[in-house]
């Protein structure tokens, strides 16, 4: 019998990606969303089974959840755009932690749920150089992270509470077709297929994990596949960091054009990170999983898209 699987926030970039890789293995799946940020038609899900609701809006997440009476749900709703948190820290604050807390006792209410997601995020780690795994001190930098840590915190008391197996799941840098916030890839996409050759960005020698969305959606599948005990945290990236530079590069040869780079002062981020790279072996080990995607091939798929 198909699983029911509820996914918070499946209308939107990682979610809808989580969904239809989910509905393609049999599953029925289910999405809440309020379409802030995320688009319906990217939610892979007929209409019966799309709940558009503000995860803030304790009753109507309680009953909505009740509702459908999932046996998992994967929680990503949130807001996570670094600037718009920066601009509006309450509003990132009470979708961020009171909107998480609202689903996760929701799913215990339910009486159905058996497992849960948590998507938390590499915003919680400090500035550091090297790769960072699961038991790296945390140290988030910004309102974003500092949300996020308390959503994981939050997760590990409900598991604790609930004894429902919980997993966090800590997100590195996504890139992928349908990206719904103006991240580095969709603004390089978005100059290149207006036809710009010299392009206008920020910081040039950052480096981040970019790891495919799909990617993302097979490793969630193989952690749900795991037998968790209690509440674990595992990165989700690849392992290998890129540049912004180096990034652009990748879109010049898929183009099979030169690109040049005009750094924006506007764009210059005043405080940065200069690497966020995961340790992954243990999210390996636990699963088996590899990832698929290189920098190369995601990059051509979205030079086929229209923006
Ligand atoms: N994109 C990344 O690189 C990245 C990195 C680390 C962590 N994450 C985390 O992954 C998750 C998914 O991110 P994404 O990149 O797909 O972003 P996204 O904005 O595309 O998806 C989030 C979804 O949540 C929905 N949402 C927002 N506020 C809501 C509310 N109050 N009620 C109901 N739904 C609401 C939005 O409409 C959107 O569809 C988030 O939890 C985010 O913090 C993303």
């Amino acid at each position: 019998m198909a699983e029911r699987v509820l996914i918070t926030g499946g209308a939107g970039f990682i979610g809808s990606t989580l969904c239809a890789h989910l509905a393609a293995k049999g599953q029925e799946v289910w999405v809440m969303d309020d379409l802030s940020f995320g688009r319906r038609e990217l939610a892979p899900v007929p209409d019966t089974r799309f709940l558009r609701v503000d995860i803030r809006k304790r009753e109507e997440v309680s009953a909505a959840i009740r509702r459908v009476a999932p046996e998992t749900v994967l929680h990503l709703a949130a807001i996570h755009f670094i600037p718009y948190c920066n601009q509006h820290p309450v509003e990132a604050a009470d979708i961020n932690i009171n909107g998480t807390i609202h689903v996760l006792d929701a799913a215990h209410a339910a009486g159905s749920v058996q497992q849960v997601f948590v998507a938390s995020t590499a915003a919680v780690y400090p500035i550091a150089d090297g790769a960072m795994a699961e038991t790296h001190p945390t140290g988030p930098m910004d309102i974003y992270g500092t949300t996020k840590l308390a959503t994981e915190r939050i997760a590990s008391e409900f598991c604790l509470r609930t004894r429902i197996p919980t997993i966090v799941g800590r997100f590195f840098n996504a890139f992928g077709p349908n990206e719904t916030n103006p991240h580095l890839f969709p603004e390089i996409q978005k100059q290149v297929l207006a036809g710009a050759r010299t392009l206008k960005l920020g910081n040039l020698d950052p480096k981040r994990d970019f790891i495919h969305t799909s990617d993302m959606a097979e490793a969630m599948d193989a952690l749900l596949r795991v037998n968790i005990e209690g509440c674990e945290v595992f990165n989700i990236g690849r392992g290998i960091e890129y540049s912004v530079r180096e990034i652009v590069e990748a879109f010049a040869r898929q183009l099979g054009e030169e690109l040049t780079i005009d750094v924006d002062p506007a764009r210059v981020r005043a405080v940065e990170r200069m690497h966020l790279l995961a340790d992954v072996t243990k999210l390996k080990r636990r699963t088996g999983w590899t990832p698929k995607w290189g920098i190369d091939e995601g990059v051509a798929t979205l030079l086929k898209e229209t923006v």
